[in-house]
């Protein structure tokens, strides 16, 4: 384990580097990531190319021994050929280009920005490939930021043509497939398809266009794949000159989430993932078990270690900012990421930039580039770590929990949403917060992995799924599994259309369920009373008629008053789930810990809020985390005895933690 920072050599007078690396070497800060907006130095005017200035750098950061993450820049294609070639810009959903000025305004299908990006991160890769620095490289920035994943212009219109035919073959298997009989849509060629751009209910609907929602999840499909491709050919470009890994930096921030980017294909393409870890800013404070869940999303694409490439250093915001992190705070989060899995933890950014659209948005120096109270706790936390990292390997949670993300169920969801108030990433929060409130790791798998090593496994509002993800449930199941499935699973086609089977559609035999009647709650609740206690359904309630499973819950009110909310129902050796309502906080707390116990998972006999409890392990060594979320000092029952790895002081019976404190418990 190890920190860094988020450096721009190129924002800061030469001699001030000297100044620079002396200060980062104080607080322990071992890597610094560098380039990833620097194309119009790199290439000030077309095919004029000048590297001396990252020469420079790199020899600067290798004579101090620092390790450097290197990145491809083409975050930001510049002025000269936004203006000779315009093809490159991306266009917004009425079509209109995303004009020069800011960042991320080039299309991934264009063929001539591939071309353009092919060469320069090329020459780049050979460049750097055997640099003493050189540690790792990191393709593009942020991919997907800001809306880019889907682009509305000509040239991605004509990609999505042949990408259609080659799924499709005819065009009438398109159209029953579409069912474009309805609002007489026929098509009669693939050269009439369309990208759903904003029509003439765009005003009605403006998140969906208004658009047929077989075409709308083929283009999120398409738009996904093709952020995939273009990295594959980054990664590519790459490789063909160094043996270097390959990441590129994530958005699932609490606050920040949804790019469009199925993150467990990308993921495939990259050695490792990292991601930016933003917590109280400008566009909102996330809660501690979101951020956990992030940390929790990232380990799971790759069930690999992982990295923070940009962790919050200060206040930030553009225009406006977040609070200044609390005294402890940065220290927390930087725990926090390091005992979910984070191997690495770089802090975006050095020092504050006096200059540009992010003037505001703190680093870990002020402006002034002055030693400060951040930075004494950064230097606290850097040194901390390069002690424990002689005892420590990379630290992973292990899972029994695992939820199943699906990126097609989450854009099915986002473009037909059920009820007013649903939303398909808060719903997996609903079932992760529980787990992480009890200090159980929860891992994210897709419902095609191999998820025999987990204990319990939830399928929350797993809309659509194939044959082949269907059977591999149904014999987790049978082998002993534990396998919840709620309400609006299985109930649709890949095509996004409904299917005509009741609900819940290819799930009826598994669950031993039928539903004949639901009830979105709009604008009114339903009173639920079962294993999980009294509560209350806010979103949906399906009103169960079991065939094969036995209650384990009831409605308390409306004309459904007495009818199952719970089911369980026995399948080979394991036990399948259905919860047909959402549940309210403490009622699924209340559940949480009745299937867990179940399935056979030690759980903790009570839990204190905000403190996060992670057990972590590298293969050979096994810390507990303790991190105290809350502005309050708490103490913690502890069983056992231990000595806490920070203050090398033995802890037994209790643990006393200060504000925003953090103990690593361990022999
Ligand atoms: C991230 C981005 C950084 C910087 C930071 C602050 O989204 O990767 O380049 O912009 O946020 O806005
Ligand atoms: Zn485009």
């Amino acid at each position: 384990m190890r920190i860094g920072v988020d450096y721009y050599p190129e924002h800061w007078e030469r001699e001030r580097w000297d100044v620079d690396i002396r200060m980062m070497q104080e607080a322990g800060i071992q890597i610094v990531r560098l380039g990833e907006f620097a194309w119009s130095l790199y290439e000030p005017t077309e095919g004029a190319y000048t590297f001396a200035w990252m020469d420079e750098a790199m020899d600067f950061f290798a004579a101090h021994g620092m390790r450097v993450v290197l990145c491809t820049p083409s975050a930001t294609p510049p002025k000269w050929m936004a203006d000779k070639y315009p093809e490159i810009l991306q266009a917004d959903v009425h079509g209109n280009p995303k004009v020069f000025g800011t960042r991320k305004h080039y299309c991934f299908n264009s063929a001539l920005y591939r071309e353009k990006c092919r060469a320069l991160n090329g020459m780049i890769a050979k460049r750097y490939a055997s640099h003493p620095a050189l540690e790792a490289w990191q393709a593009d920035n942020e991919l997907g930021w800001a809306n880019t994943t889907r682009c509305y212009c000509d040239e991605c219109e004509a990609t999505f043509k042949g990408w259609l035919q080659q799924k499709y073959g005819d065009i009438a298997t398109l159209n029953r497939l579409y069912g474009t009989v309805f609002w007489s849509q026929i098509y009669n060629s693939f050269d009439e398809l369309i990208i759903p751009r904003a029509g003439a209910c765009y005003d009605v609907c403006p998140h969906t266009q208004g658009q047929n929602p077989a075409l709308l999840l083929d283009y999120y499909r398409f738009c996904s794949e093709s952020v995939v491709d273009f990295t594959h050919e980054t990664c590519a470009s790459i490789r063909r000159y160094s043996d270097k890994p390959i990441t590129s930096n994530l958005l699932d921030a609490a606050v920040n989430s949804g790019t469009g980017i199925d993150y467990f294909a990308l993921s495939k393409e990259l050695d490792f993932v990292t991601w930016d870890n933003y917590i109280e800013f400008q566009w909102g404070i996330a809660e501690d078990a979101t951020v956990s869940r992030d940390h929790a999303l990232v380990r799971s694409y790759k069930k690999q270690p992982f990295w923070v490439m940009e962790q919050q250093a200060g206040p930030c915001g553009w225009s406006r900012m977040g609070p200044t992190p609390t005294p402890g705070k940065l220290r927390l989060w930087t725990y926090s990421a390091v005992a979910n899995g984070a191997d690495s933890v770089l802090y975006f950014r050095w020092r504050a930039c006096p200059f540009g659209t992010e003037e505001y948005w703190h680093g870990i120096l002020n402006h002034d580039g002055k030693p400060n109270r951040r930075y004494a706790e950064i230097a606290r936390t850097g040194n901390e770590m390069k002690r424990l990292s002689e005892t420590y390997g990379a630290l992973q949670p292990k899972a029994k929990v695992a939820i199943i993300k699906s990126f097609d169920s989450e854009w099915s969801h986002s473009i037909h949403d059920h009820v007013e108030g649903f939303q398909y990433d808060r719903l997996l929060l609903d079932y992760y917060r529980p787990f992480y409130a009890m200090g159980v790791a929860v891992d994210f798998v897709t419902a095609e992995e191999d998820i025999s090593s987990y204990a319990l496994v939830f399928a929350p509002a797993l809309l659509m799924l194939t044959d082949a993800e269907r059977a591999n449930l149904e014999v987790y199941a049978r082998n002993g599994g534990n396998l919840v499935i709620s309400f609006r699973s299985g109930i649709k086609d890949g095509n996004n259309n409904m299917l005509t089977q009741t609900v819940p559609g290819v799930f009826a035999s598994l669950t031993g369920v039928e539903v004949h009647d639901y009830d979105p709650q709009y604008q009114h609740q339903t009173g639920v009373s079962g294993i999980f206690g009294a509560g209350t359904a806010n979103l949906w309630c399906d009103i169960i008629e079991p065939t094969t499973a036995k209650p384990l819950g009831v409605y308390t009110g409306n004309f459904y008053a007495g009818k199952p909310c719970l089911t369980v129902n026995p399948v080979g050796d394991g036990q399948v789930y259905y919860l047909g309502c959402d549940l309210d906080e403490a009622a699924m707390q209340h559940f949480a810990q009745y299937v867990g116990a179940a399935a056979g998972l030690p759980l903790p006999l009570y839990s204190i809020a905000g403190v996060e409890i992670v057990h972590a392990t590298d293969g050979q060594r096994q810390p507990t985390f303790v991190l105290n979320h809350n502005a309050e000092p708490v103490v913690v029952p502890i069983a056992g005895k231990y000595t806490d790895q920070l203050t090398l002081t033995p802890v037994e019976g209790t643990l006393s933690l200060v504000p925003f404190g953090v103990a690593i418990l361990d022999d």
